[in-house]
């Protein structure tokens, strides 16, 4: 009898089941093939915090396509925190109608008509970082309104989150946009609190490695409650993370603060030249309607963002490094390889580097330089004279400025 009681029991939970459709069976893997190489975009926060409205944000995808950077591949023009208005009796979420009085299907209408995509923030706590509606317990709501919407990437924040694991939390977000079905990238940003490297392969499709950047070169800037890292400070935190990093997952070191004023210009190429060689995401941080020659310049060379964007999707690492002078290496496709000398003392330093003597391997990607068999033609990216002649038969011989880089892709000589 108990027997019968029970297969009864267990029939009607999986007609119930049935009854729901597969309203049970969520996916909670993240959307595939998408970023396959690290993102490239826009995003308001580093420049604008919550002064976002839609008349900016189409003048940013305007900017994007007129100062060439669509041209140099950014895609995404992403609207960061405080774009929210109120949900509404049922619970969907409205966008501020002051701020985005169109609404945000016109403003994503605008931006893929400009060729470029949108991306949104949410929050997996209560309330987002600036104190608007977070997702908490409308996740599913949410992401359908993000479909419909056309929303194309979300950055998922972190605060408020009281009791939530992070994994778990990241997953309802995800299965959510799965059920949803529109495509979409899914920036976690939960600040490498939880080690996300370790399970969001499968979720996101690039994870924050650490807190807030802070607009300087090599300072920290101290909150009380939290701290910001200087553009030295992030990359520094970036040690033992490579082997997480790889086309579709990315570590993501923050936005640039490129052009925001704070940093030399050879400090703005110095932060953009180490983001490229950790294949770090490549989000503008900056008001794109009003850069200087120097900033598109920084912005926009080919050459490295090449390095960034390269198909194989390693990450670089550091060969060595004494007196504030560090040699950085990234294997790339087809045997190439990209090399950085990173100047982080207050003084210029001389390189003399000479292939003969070196022999560059990388232990997690099994990659070899082999300079005593291969020569290698040089190509000094940021330099606009120099037309790639040398090669790694002669040592290369250079100098560095205070807080600058040089950095050199080699390509086997044919
Ligand atoms: C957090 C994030 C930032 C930004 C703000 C918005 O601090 O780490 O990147 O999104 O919230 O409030």
């Amino acid at each position: 009898m108990k027997k019968l009681i029970y297969s009864l029991f267990a029939l009607s939970l999986s007609l119930g089941a049935m009854a729901q459709g597969d309203n049970y069976v969520q996916d909670y893997t993240k959307f595939q093939g998408l970023a396959l190489t690290p993102p490239m975009g826009w995003n308001s926060w580093n420049k604008f915090a919550c002064n976002v409205d839609e008349n900016m944000v189409r003048q940013m995808a305007d900017a994007m396509v007129s100062t060439g950077m669509k041209d140099a591949g950014y895609t995404y023009i992403n609207i960061d925190d405080c774009w929210h208005g109120d949900r509404d009796a049922k619970g969907f979420i409205h966008p501020d109608a002051k701020r985005f009085p169109s609404g945000m299907k016109a403003l994503a209408d605008y931006v893929h008509s400009k060729g470029l995509k949108l991306g949104i923030y949410s929050d997996a706590g209560s309330q987002t970082c600036g104190g608007r509606p977070g997702s908490r317990g409308y996740e599913f709501q949410d992401a359908l309104t993000y479909a419909e919407w056309g929303i194309d990437y979300l950055k998922y924040d972190w605060c408020n989150t009281e009791g939530l694991k992070a994994e778990g939390a990241y997953k309802t977000i995800t299965a959510a946009l799965k059920k949803a079905g529109h495509p979409i990238v899914l920036s976690i940003c939960e600040w490498g609190t939880d080690k996300p490297w370790d399970w969001g392969q499968n979720v996101g499709h690039l994870w924050r490695t650490t807190g807030d950047i802070y607009n300087c070169f090599d300072c920290i800037k101290d909150h009380g409650t939290w701290k910001a890292w200087g553009v030295m400070q992030i990359l520094d935190k970036q040690e033992g993370l490579r082997q997480f990093a790889g086309p579709g997952h990315w570590n993501d070191p923050d936005m640039l603060e490129v052009g925001n004023g704070a940093l030399t210009p050879g400090e703005d190429r110095a932060h953009f030249t180490m983001w490229a060689m950790i294949a770090a995401p490549l989000i503008a941080g900056n008001d794109l309607r009003s850069m200087s020659k120097e900033t598109v310049e920084v912005l926009t060379n080919k050459e490295v963002i090449a390095i960034n964007q390269d198909k194989l999707g390693v990450q670089g690492f550091k060969l060595n490094g004494a007196d504030g002078l560090e040699t950085w290496v990234k294997p790339l496709a087809n045997g190439d390889w990209a090399i950085a000398f990173l100047n982080r003392s207050d003084k210029a330093q001389k390189i003399n580097f000479d292939w003969a003597k070196q022999n560059i391997k990388d232990d997690i990607a099994k990659l070899e330089t082999s300079f005593s068999t291969t020569t290698y033609t040089i190509k000094n990216v940021w330099d606009k004279k120099d037309k790639g002649a040398a090669t790694t038969k002669k040592a290369f011989v250079g100098e560095v400025a205070s807080h600058d880089v040089i950095v050199l892709r080699l390509t086997k000589k044919k």
